[in-house]
């Protein structure tokens, strides 16, 4: 397989968006409880934040992180998370027939966004809720003080305001599945009204208003359209959600994804930019990609899918679901996933994968035992440091392989970014070719390369197959490996992919 990529100095996407690299805690299964927070565990410091999962997060470079769902928030009473932990009810949680104790709520959550040093999206329940509770908890959260509601955050001990930029209008209310689940009108007028009176108690704050759960829902399309329409002068982002598996043993379609989530992003901008240009409107919506990551839905039972838990009839404190264990072929999917959002780094504002621990995540960890990395955690990690200052519009010319989904695809696939402080270019490539290695040349103009300061690959550890992965014995099976034989010549690098792989490199 071969493969040119050009990178050019002066042709440039935009600033690399550090929120793109964000990532995602819902009160579901073990990711609040015994994910991030644990008391009592030996890496649990006093407040019962993970030290081990707290570490782990830093490494990945994650720089934003939305909170507390996902489809929990949707019938989630915030005011039931504060004050006394021992006065906070017990409630069932409908979205993942779990009993929510409420020991962790929004401050435990804002403590340990401070100490993690990730900024926080806040979504509020515009299911079972509306207006009042929506802009009764900005005033909480935002307000310094000498109101009821601002006081009583103090009392609560928190004296300083907590300063949330960045709030959720609801959660996937164009699903059957969301409590409280809504029309797009419907949907549309709760939005504009919530996030007005948000605004008019802290006129600072973003907002995000809610796109399709997916691009294969039967509004998908009318959904934005008339959502926005509803809520253009509020709004500032819409959001996205995608998640991709293997079906049927179709890795080729699979390994392809990011091709789906590249029309999807431009499907929405679109969309977004027809109904500003209907409205002769100046002000342009950015999206949020705000779920998206590889999640096996559809193609594996077990005991922690979802449908599993309901069925059994049985309520449980933080039961184990979607516990996906990731392998070669995920990590591959995911570093391609990750350069269809830096490529678009112009109009994706915001990304966050989900989730950040043990529910569809990166990051594993066991009650009382050890934490580890998940494959996918590389690509992130690596993306989430190097991919620094400018966004290169990478052109790429590649052999193609045919694939059922999508028709005939490129076997390589790139995104890259340059740093005018550093001179740096960071160059992420995946080779998505199951057989053969890819021989990749990339032409840096005007980029005045010298040398090859670091390279690594992911890929089919020795005696492993493209099912490989991390387990908690076995937590270091998939990682990153010096990429050798990449070499500069002039401004000519060349350089050679394993069969299915993702790598990396710095060159300045
Ligand atoms: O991330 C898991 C779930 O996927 C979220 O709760 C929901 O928003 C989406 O359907």
């Amino acid at each position: 397989t071969r493969a040119t990529v050009t990178l050019d100095r002066d042709f440039t996407v935009g600033p690399v968006p550090r929120r793109l690299f964000g990532s995602f805690v819902e009160h579901m299964g073990r990711c609040v409880y015994t994910g991030i927070y644990e008391p009592g565990h030996p890496a649990g410091d006093e407040n019962g934040y993970r030290q081990d999962v707290l570490d782990l997060t830093a490494e990945m470079g994650v720089s934003i992180v939305r909170y507390p769902g996902g489809n929990f928030v949707s019938g989630y009473n915030w005011e039931e998370g504060v004050g006394p932990v021992a006065d906070r009810p017990r409630r069932l949680d409908g979205a993942w027939h779990t009993i929510e104790s409420n020991a962790f709520g929004l401050h435990e959550f804002v403590g340990w966004a401070r100490k993690a040093d990730v900024e926080i999206m806040e979504a509020v329940n515009l299911g079972t809720r509306g207006v009042d509770a929506a802009r009764a908890l900005v005033e909480y959260a935002n307000h310094p003080g000498g109101t009821a509601l601002s006081d009583l955050r103090r009392s609560n001990g928190a004296e300083e305001p907590f300063n949330i930029k960045l709030w959720c209008l609801g959660n996937e209310m164009d699903g059957p599945w969301q409590i409280g689940h809504k029309t797009a009108d419907e949907y549309g007028r709760l939005a504009q009204e919530a996030g007005k009176a948000m605004r008019l108690v802290d006129p600072s704050i973003e907002l995000v208003v809610c796109g399709s759960s997916s691009s294969g829902m039967p509004t998908f399309g009318e959904w934005e359209r008339i959502v926005l329409d509803h809520t253009y002068d509020v709004a500032d982002y819409i959001s996205l959600h995608a998640y991709y598996e293997e079906k049927d043993g179709d890795a080729a379609s699979f390994l392809a994804s990011a091709v789906d989530m590249d029309h999807f992003i431009e499907s929405v901008i679109a969309t977004a930019d027809a109904v500003r240009a209907q409205r002769k409107a100046t002000k342009r919506i950015n999206l949020s990609f705000d779920e998206w990551n590889v999640w096996y839905q559809t193609a594996r039972d077990g005991d922690d899918m979802p449908a599993t838990i309901e069925a059994r009839g049985i309520w449980q404190e933080h039961p184990r679901i979607i516990e996906d264990e990731y392998n070669v072929t995920d990590a591959v999917v995911v570093g391609t996933l990750l350069n269809s959002l830096l490529r678009h780094g112009d109009r994706v504002a915001i990304a966050n994968q989900a989730q950040l621990v043990n529910v569809i995540a990166p990051i594993r960890s066991e009650e009382g035992g050890p934490a580890w990395r998940q494959s996918i955690f590389w690509p992130f990690a690596r993306m989430a440091q190097f991919a620094q200052g400018e966004i290169l519009n990478a052109r790429i010319r590649s052999d193609q392989y045919a694939t059922q989904r999508f028709g005939d695809v490129d076997v390589v696939d790139t995104s890259a970014t340059w740093d005018a402080a550093t001179g740096r270019v960071a160059l992420f490539v995946a080779n998505r070719g199951l057989d053969d290695a890819a021989e990749v040349t990339v032409r840096l103009h005007g980029l005045a390369p010298t040398r090859v300061e670091r390279a690594e690959v992911l890929t089919i550890p020795e005696g492993g197959d493209r099912l490989a992965s991390n387990t908690v014995d076995d937590a270091e099976n998939v990682g990153l490996v010096a990429l050798e034989g990449v070499a500069l010549d002039g401004d000519t690098l060349t350089l050679s992919l394993p069969p299915l792989s993702w790598g990396w490199m710095l060159v300045e």
